[in-house]
């Protein structure tokens, strides 16, 4: 890392804030609720939900519920990398080469792939460029007592995976949404917090 590179840009940054006077938008709230469409009717609360199993009229066991694939198997870097990385339309194909054919959404799916083009997935979380974030950094931080500094249980007292700290209920969402604010000042809520106390200095996200 070139520090005296770092602060010059940063330097750089605040004036140029400065002078356009939109150092309210470091701390206002324009990504909460955030939901665009996708080019797939992709619903995580159908592929990593809670299964709910109900009996048809044909006296059959079907899941009208999720599949409870875990964000891991499609999210495969969170733990390795600073990004969390999207699935390759390969890893769906794992199971939609013969499962959902029926299924409009799935067809759609199926198209891209043999036309050999990626889904033109949209972006739902996106920061400026002039922000540093790191997934691992975060999923990886431990207790002295090794446990991890993220908590795992949610305000109900419920088990939860890391994701939620950040991401919400994705496994109950049909559409992905943005739910916390996502600006600065929610980033340096959290770091101040007593009990994860994270480093707060400007160059710890602007390098
Ligand atoms: C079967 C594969 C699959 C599983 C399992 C899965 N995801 Fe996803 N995820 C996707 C795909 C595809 C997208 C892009 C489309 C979308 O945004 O809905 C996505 C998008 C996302 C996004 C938004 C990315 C962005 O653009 O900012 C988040 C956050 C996310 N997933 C979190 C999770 C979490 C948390 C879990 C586990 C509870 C999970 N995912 C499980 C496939 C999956
Ligand atoms: C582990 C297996 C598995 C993987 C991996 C998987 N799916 Fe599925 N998916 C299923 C099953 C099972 C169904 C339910 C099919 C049905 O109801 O006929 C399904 C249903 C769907 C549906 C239709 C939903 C509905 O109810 O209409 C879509 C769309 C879909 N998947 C997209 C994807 C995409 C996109 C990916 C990759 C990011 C993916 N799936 C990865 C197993 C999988
Ligand atoms: C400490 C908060 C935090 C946690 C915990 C977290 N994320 Fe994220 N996630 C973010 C931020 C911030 C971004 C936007 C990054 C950017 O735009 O540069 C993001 C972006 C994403 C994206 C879009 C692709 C990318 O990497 O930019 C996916 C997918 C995603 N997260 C999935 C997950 C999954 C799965 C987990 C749990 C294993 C998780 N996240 C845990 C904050 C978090
Ligand atoms: C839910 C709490 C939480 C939120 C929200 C959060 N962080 Fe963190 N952050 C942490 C924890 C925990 C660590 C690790 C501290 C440690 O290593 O002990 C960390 C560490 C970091 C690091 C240091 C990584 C390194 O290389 O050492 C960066 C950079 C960072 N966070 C950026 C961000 C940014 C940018 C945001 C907002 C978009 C954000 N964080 C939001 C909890 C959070
Ligand atoms: C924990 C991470 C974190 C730390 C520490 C941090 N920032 Fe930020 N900063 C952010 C995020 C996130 C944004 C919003 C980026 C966006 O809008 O996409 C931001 C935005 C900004 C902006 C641009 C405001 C605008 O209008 O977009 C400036 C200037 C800035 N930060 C300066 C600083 C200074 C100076 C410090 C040290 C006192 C600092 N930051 C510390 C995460 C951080």
């Amino acid at each position: 890392m070139n520090g005296r590179r770092s602060s010059a840009r940063l330097i750089t940054l605040v004036i140029a804030v400065a002078l356009t006077g939109a150092l309210g938008y470091a701390f206002s709230n324009v990504r909460q609720g955030y939901e665009p469409r996708q080019p797939i009717a992709f619903s995580h609360k159908r592929m990593a939900g809670v299964p709910v199993m109900q009996t048809n009229d044909r006296g059959e066991q079907v899941n009208v519920g999720g599949f409870g694939i875990p964000c891991l198997y499609c999210h495969t870097m969170p733990y390795k990398g600073r990004h969390a990385t999207l699935p390759s339309t390969a890893v769906c194909m794992n199971c939609h080469t013969n499962v959902g054919l029926n299924r409009e959404w799935v067809l759609k799916m199926k198209a891209f792939w043999d036309r050999g083009e990626p889904i033109p997935w949209v972006k739902v979380h996106d920061l400026a460029d002039f922000v540093y974030f790191d997934h691992s950094a975060h999923l990886n931080a431990k207790n002295a007592d090794g446990t991890s500094k993220l908590p795992l249980v949610d305000a109900a007292g419920q088990p939860m995976v890391a994701c939620q700290n950040c991401h919400g209920k994705v496994q109950e969402m049909d559409i992905v949404s943005v739910q916390q604010p996502f600006n600065m000042q929610w980033c340096l809520d959290c770091h101040r917090k007593p009990e994860i106390r994270a480093s707060t200095d400007c160059i710890t996200c602007h390098r």
